[in-house]
């Protein structure tokens, strides 16, 4: 029987390839998507949510409009430099296609977790607002789902924002501080296993040499290779993150090593806002039983997962939808637009370091 899941995504070039493998794979009964700010604003994340679903050929898939920004009032932080302009590395078609659901993310959560008791994995592969907002609306909900699991965090690996804080959880850590406390099992796919992950231009000329939906894949992946190369890997290789949580909680990538530990997340305004800690304290004895333990933090997967992900793309065919660029493509909204990375280009004042400045430049 395939996983019924509900994904969340800060739609972004990962989370394309995400959706996309959640919607192709037969090992997934992808129920919804829910939209969240991160990468790019609400509006871009919801326009490109909907675009991939209709791209993988599920235009029954609803999607749903989540959070508009950080669970406590602060202002979203964007990563336009890391995932384009559109959040398809501008390369994507600037075309609405189909129409979002009139309840939010957060209440299609709640909905779909009552309708199927004890059957819905939810994964979230943006900031964990949505999810945070829906423990509100439905306090019983971690007794209601199959089990959560993120792609955020680090807990050997180094942040991807600050020295110890990766972009999903530094963008709203008291939504991730309240996912993390809630009794539900959490799976944790986090930077040490998507950083080891990567796609390269091989793997876009398989893309190439399939379907349509390979090609336009193959195209969105261009920029953000070029972002890794600058940021990461010092030559044109891009993590694909967002589609390894999808992957563990189908079943379909088994991790190598993932103990099930204490964790939890830093809040507060110190260097270490956003940290994800896991006790692994118990990693020289074969990480005994640890009581009071919830969260699986995922250590080692098998690299070649990245092969596996081209290929369902590559065989998917070609799409339904038009693939060319829509003749005049919608604008950012006015003064929505928040990007620190852009903005300390432009900025004539001093530009001196701060962790936000330093952290839309790292973050991926
Ligand atoms: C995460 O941050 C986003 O930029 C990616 O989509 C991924 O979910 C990696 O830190
Ligand atoms: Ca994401």
């Amino acid at each position: 029987m395939p996983l019924k899941m509900v994904l969340d995504c800060d739609t972004g070039v990962d989370d394309t390839l995400a959706i996309l493998y959640a919607a192709l794979h037969p090992s997934v009964d992808l129920l919804a998507v829910g939209s969240v700010w991160g990468n790019v604003d609400i509006a871009t994340a919801t326009r490109n949510c909907l675009h991939t679903v209709h791209l993988a050929g599920h235009p029954e898939i609803p999607v749903a409009r989540g959070a508009a920004g950080p669970l406590i009032g602060t202002p979203p932080v964007y990563a336009y430099h890391v995932h384009g302009d559109d959040g398809q590395g501008n390369a994507g078609t600037g075309r609405v296609v189909g129409s979002e659901a009139t309840e939010t993310a957060a209440e299609q959560i709640v909905r779909l977790a009552r309708a199927h008791p004890g059957e819905v994995e939810l994964v979230a592969v943006g900031p964990l607002t949505n999810l945070a907002l829906a423990l509100g609306l439905c306090p019983e909900l971690p007794q209601l789902v199959h089990g959560v699991t993120i792609m955020g965090g680090a807990a050997l690996a180094p942040g991807n924002v600050t020295e110890v804080a990766e972009a999903n959880i530094w963008c709203d850590p008291e939504a991730a501080a309240t996912v993390f406390h809630a009794p539900w099992p959490l799976t944790m796919v986090g930077l040490d296993v998507t950083m080891r992950t990567t796609l390269d231009d091989g793997h876009r000329a398989r893309l190439d040499a399939g379907g349509s939906i390979g090609r336009y894949v193959s195209g969105i992946l261009d920029h953000y290779l070029d972002y890794f190369a600058a940021a990461s890997f010092g030559e044109r290789r891009s993590c694909l993150h967002d589609a390894l949580a999808v992957a563990v909680a189908a079943g379909t990538l088994v991790p190598t090593t993932a103990p099930t530990v204490r964790a939890f997340v830093v809040v507060g305004d110190g260097p270490t806002r956003g940290q994800t800690v896991c006790d692994l304290r118990g990693m020289y004895m074969g990480f005994p039983a640890q009581e009071g333990a919830r969260c699986r933090v995922v250590l080692e997967t098998d690299p070649r997962f990245a092969d596996e992900v081209v290929d369902l793309i590559a065989h998917a065919g070609d799409a339904a939808i038009p693939l060319d660029r829509a003749p005049s493509r919608p604008s950012d909204p006015p003064g929505h637009r928040t990007d620190l990375g852009t903005e300390s280009t432009e900025s004539t004042e001093s530009t001196e370091s701060t962790e936000s400045t330093e952290s839309t430049e790292d973050r991926s």
